[in-house]
């Protein structure tokens, strides 16, 4: 490239760090009427930035100087950020950008980024260490296990059994998997050697396993059940077999009871920040359903990217599935000088969610509101953009513009239209809410939300959120779903004790909530956020707000385990669930990185009782799944 940014810090304190920006024009060429772009999780303060102005639009970072670059000379500029000091590499320069304005029009200009120099020693990256696997490798530890003796020959000639609508579902999926596995063509039969049958007498969600010489038998009351035995069945099959003898599987005898701890298991995925293509969410909902996940949580809409398809208003997707150098909404992230973006039509929708369906999965779409709404706000300004507005507010990810307004009538039809189509295409009982980090001072200088704050009393903002999240709660429950909602959701104290509250920041709002009277999700980012880094060294992929979550702290979470909550109190817990935020996460490879081993320390916190829990002995059961992991060529962090 003709074009080289380096970033060095030059002084840190506890609460605020100096850098130098270094800008090489290594081309044969002077550069007269540009302005730089570069990308930055933080927010640089504007009087801190030398040698020129910079403006901060999300992570975009716009440099203009008015002086020319010279071939072979470079710019160098200062600018601090009030943050704690940086301890990773991917803390730097996400992707930069010159455009560059001529005769002819204004160009986008890649520009090569070098690794942030951090000025300290990074400290040592831990490998993960594993024992041997044992013979039985099954993640989340089953309730009961008892091996006996014998073992079950997988052939090609096996066929799968179902004997009622309840194991339909699941005996597809496992006929799938044994197809894949087998390499030939393994169907569901009158007879066959493999029973998934009902027994009525099994309470929702449990199962029994029997593997016998002669034959499996898997045996629940429901659909969740039969595809958590399908889920140990394939979790029993060796995964060390050479291709050549594929006919020759065998699988362990053994009895299995088991049952999950907490009814509510899941994975949320940001497809926002970043756009994954249908085929990773697949592969993503098969693996949750291997590891006895129960509901997907899909993050569908973000200040970055709206990623479904809305027959009622094009727009969000024409325009806010997109962004780019020359589009509507600025380019962010990881790719400055390229469009970035995609949606999923609802086409696509109605195969992941009768996928994961055939999985034991529910899919929770999330439509985030109020704040979070940049992208489908920029793309119909005129329902959703009040003009005599002049609140003055900053997000936490550094938008001035991101946050529906309470007080407009468009922004009613805008949500009631969405919520309604969303309702439509996602058969599951739930939908949710956002209702994360709306900024401080929002809503303060819009004459609507003003007056709607007279007509209604209101005597703080705040109010407004809980007035038009109760909106949108009394629309979802006219169409029969129930609302989840960030902790943030209680603000304002509208919406009611229906609404099931997913605390993040900390387990904290948690127990709040609780005592208020709602159900909660516990999703602490200290513990269950896989966008947080997995290690100490620098060069750790990942983010560390909440703090660095390596394997042996994922799997140690404990839910309230440090607070005196009562019995009854940790009754109200519906489960947990772990989150991949994606605002640097643009890869396969990364994605997976990022998502395994830790995905599976998550599922046994959320499957098996807190006595089964052992630490050496889910090492040595990693060891086993890994081979499983590199079977599939995933790109785990090892
Ligand atoms: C969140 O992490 N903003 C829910």
């Amino acid at each position: 490239m003709n074009f080289r940014l380096d970033l060095n810090v030059i002084d840190v304190q506890p609460n605020e760090s100096r850098f130098a920006l270094v800008l090489h024009n290594l081309s044969e060429y002077n550069i007269e009427n540009w302005q730089l772009t570069f990308s930055v999780s933080r927010y640089v303060i504007p009087t801190s930035v030398s040698h020129g102005t910079l403006k901060q639009v999300g992570s975009l970072c716009v440099f203009e100087t008015g002086a020319p670059l010279n071939a072979n000379d470079h710019l160098y500029l200062e600018f601090s950020h009030t943050t704690k000091p940086f301890t990773m590499h991917d803390e730097g320069i996400g992707d930069a950008c010159l455009m560059i304005t001529t005769d002819q029009g204004i160009t986008a200009t890649p520009v090569e980024t070098t690794l942030i120099n951090l000025g300290v020693q990074s400290p040592e990256r831990t490998p993960l260490t594993l024992p041997e696997p044992k013979a039985i490798n099954l993640i989340p530890q089953p309730k009961a296990l008892v091996v006996t003796q014998g073992q079950f020959a997988l052939t090609d000639e096996c066929a799968v059994v179902s004997d009622s609508d309840a194991s339909q579902l699941a005996a597809t999926w496992l006929a799938q998997e044994l197809s894949a596995h087998l390499r030939s063509d393994v169907t569901v039969k009158k007879n066959g050697e493999i029973r998934l049958k009902q027994d009525t007498k099994l309470a929702p969600s449990h199962y029994r396993v029997s593997v016998k010489p002669q034959g499996i038998t898997i045996s629940a009351s429901d659909e969740c059940g039969f595809s958590h035995g399908v889920a140990t069945v394939l979790q029993l099959i060796p995964t060390q077999v050479s291709h050549r003898h594929h006919a020759a599987y065998t699988l362990p005898c053994v009895e299995i009871e088991d049952h999950p701890r907490f009814g509510y298991r899941s994975m949320m995925l940001d497809c926002a920040r970043h756009f994954h293509p249908v085929r990773r969410v697949k592969d993503l909902i098969n693996q949750l359903a291997r590891y006895k996940f129960n509901h997907f949580h899909w993050h569908l809409t973000d200040d970055e990217g709206w990623r479904i398809q809305i027959d009622a208003f094009p727009e969000l997707t024409e325009i806010g599935a997109w962004r780019g150098p020359f589009e509507t909404l600025e380019p962010q992230y990881t790719s400055l000088s390229k469009i970035h973006g995609g949606f999923y039509t609802k086409d696509e929708i109605r195969d992941v969610v009768a996928y994961a369906a055939q999985r034991g999965i529910t899919v929770i779409p999330e439509i985030d509101i109020p704040g979070h709404c940049r992208a489908a706000i920029k793309s119909l300004p005129h329902m959703l953009v009040e003009d005599a507005d002049a609140s003055a507010y900053r997000s936490i990810q550094n938008y001035t513009d991101n946050v529906l307004n309470p007080g407009l009538k468009g922004t009613y039809t805008f949500l009631e239209t969405v919520l309604a189509e969303v309702c439509e295409l996602f058969p599951g009982p739930f939908v949710h809410i956002g209702a994360d980090e709306v900024p401080e001072n929002v809503w303060t200088d819009s004459p609507s939300c003003q007056a709607l704050m007279k007509a209604c009393g209101y005597t703080d903002t705040k109010e407004l959120q809980g007035h038009i999240l109760r909106h949108a709660e009394n629309f979802l429950s006219t169409k029969g779903k129930q609302m989840f909602g960030w902790e943030e959701a209680v603000f304002g104290d509208k919406v009611s004790k229906d609404t099931v509250i997913f605390s993040w920041v900390s387990e904290q709002s948690g127990i709040e909530c609780i005592r208020n009277g709602y159900n909660v999700v516990l999703q602490p980012g200290q513990e269950t956020y896989l966008d947080m880094a997995q290690d100490f060294s620098t060069d750790e992929p990942g983010t560390d707000w909440a703090c660095k979550v390596p394997l042996e702290k994922a799997y140690h979470y404990e839910p309230f385990a440090n607070s005196d909550v009562t019995p009854s109190e940790f009754e109200k817990i519906k489960g947990i669930q772990c989150a991949l935020w994606c605002e640097v996460t643009n890869t396969q490879s990364r994605f997976e990185y990022m998502i395994f081993p830790r995905l599976l320390a998550i599922a046994e916190v959320c499957w098996s009782a807190k006595e089964q829990r052992d630490w050496a002995d889910f090492q040595a059961r990693l060891s086993g799944q890994l081979q499983y992991l590199d079977r599939l060529g995933i790109n785990y962090r090892r």
